[in-house]
């Protein structure tokens, strides 16, 4: 599709997710290019985070540290961008607050605010309000070089919501709840929205040159089971029957898709039937109940050691590398190695290093 790449020289990752079994489990970890890396914020200097998101060559060079630090070790590189970019292009103002974390300086406050009519009738145009992400993931591809595959992403319907309407981060997740509780109905069209965007959005990154993709469902679980099935999962299942098609109208072959529904623990067996070829999990879960769920269906995990590890001790991080190859690394096959969510600030590069290196340690055969 116009770009002329070069071929992959490590293509560990996209073996394994398509369930092929593999000499050793691919390695990555959520948040690898962030501010745990000292050259992350040498790159980033006094610019705004969604001013380095909106750069390509900045968002190229911090998608590029974690692979050139841990030289041989990473299986894959995420682009540098941000699951709130989504919300910007349906017209949200978004900013990032330095140790405070995201920011809506107008958040939707009821389906009678007339914010909410105005972003449900707004045609978004992706194409036009994103080309930066697009860019950025063409130029780290040509910058990899074939060193390995890029992972794109987005947000999940649900996850979006959160944020449109807490206007940031949240431990009560008061108006979240207030919306699906009284507002049922209205929310689910935004949902509806939201998944056709996070559709459109993963399709162009494919096209850029984007060869896996992942859809962050970082707040299901504060839903529980049945509410998780309303007001999650439809627009999970829906992101993931839509993007083969419209990948198929694009002239694309298809990529590995997959879904990280954070902290709902209870739904990893419908998780498994929604169309996905890779389901990431947190430490909430143990590694060998999570594999008998999954019986012999075909489907990979990904995770899911605690990220607080990393602020342990060697011995610590051993053991949980142990525990995830003890229930994870069954038949060579199934296993993507990651943390159970990103690496947090403040963790030394040097004991991730260590845990990517028990990971090749201990599954060597
Ligand atoms: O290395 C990578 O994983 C690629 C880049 C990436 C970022 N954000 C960069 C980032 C990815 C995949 C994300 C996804 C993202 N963004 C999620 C889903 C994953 C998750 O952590 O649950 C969420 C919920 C967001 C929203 C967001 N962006 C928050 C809550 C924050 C601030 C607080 C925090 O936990 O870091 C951000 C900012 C952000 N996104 C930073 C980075 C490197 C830190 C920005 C900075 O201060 O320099």
């Amino acid at each position: 599709m116009g770009h002329n790449f070069e071929p992959l020289k490590n293509d560990l990752l996209l073996r394994a997710a398509w369930g092929q079994k593999v000499e050793r489990p691919p390695m990555w970890v959520m948040r690898q290019a962030g501010r745990y890396l000292p050259e992350y914020h040498e790159a980033k200097g006094k610019r705004d985070f969604f001013e380095c998101c909106r750069d390509p060559e900045v968002a190229s060079t911090i998608t590029l540290q974690p692979v050139e630090r841990y030289t041989g070790l990473l299986d894959a590189a995420i682009i540098f961008s941000d699951i709130l970019v989504i919300p910007q292009a349906m017209g949200m103002v978004v900013e990032m607050v330095d140790k405070k974390g995201p920011h809506f300086p107008s958040p939707l406050k009821t389906p009678d605010d007339g914010q909410y009519d105005q972003v449900l009738a707004r045609n978004v145009d992706v194409a036009a309000e994103l080309g930066y992400v697009y860019d950025a993931i063409t130029l780290t591809r040509k910058k990899l070089a074939g060193q390995v595959p890029l992972i794109g992403f987005c947000g999940a319907p649900w996850t979006l919501f959160c944020y449109m309407v807490e206007g940031g981060g949240t431990k009560l997740f008061s108006q979240v709840k207030t919306w699906i509780y009284k507002y049922p109905e209205e929310s689910k069209k935004l949902l509806s929205k939201i998944a056709d965007i996070c559709v459109d959005h993963l399709a162009l990154q494919v096209k850029a040159g984007a060869q896996l993709v992942m859809v962050f469902d970082s707040w299901a679980g504060e839903l529980g089971p049945s509410s998780y099935r309303q007001f999650s999962e439809p627009y999970l299942a829906h992101i993931a029957e839509k993007l083969p098609a419209k990948l198929q109208s694009l002239g694309l072959d298809r990529v590995p898709m997959t879904v990280f529904p954070k902290g709902a623990w209870y739904a990893l067996d419908s998780a498994c039937n929604l169309g996905y070829n890779v389901v990431g999990m947190d430490w909430l879960q143990d590694a060998k109940d999570a594999v008998k769920i999954r019986g012999d269906r075909d489907i990979v995990f990904q995770g899911n050691a605690d990220p607080g590890i990393l602020y342990g001790t060697k011995e610590g991080i051993t053991a949980a590398v142990q525990e995830m190859v003890d229930g994870f690394w069954v038949g060579n096959k199934g296993w993507i190695a990651n943390l159970g969510h990103g690496i947090t600030p403040g963790v030394h590069p040097d004991n991730l290093k260590h845990f990517f290196e028990e990971v090749h340690r201990l599954t060597k055969n």
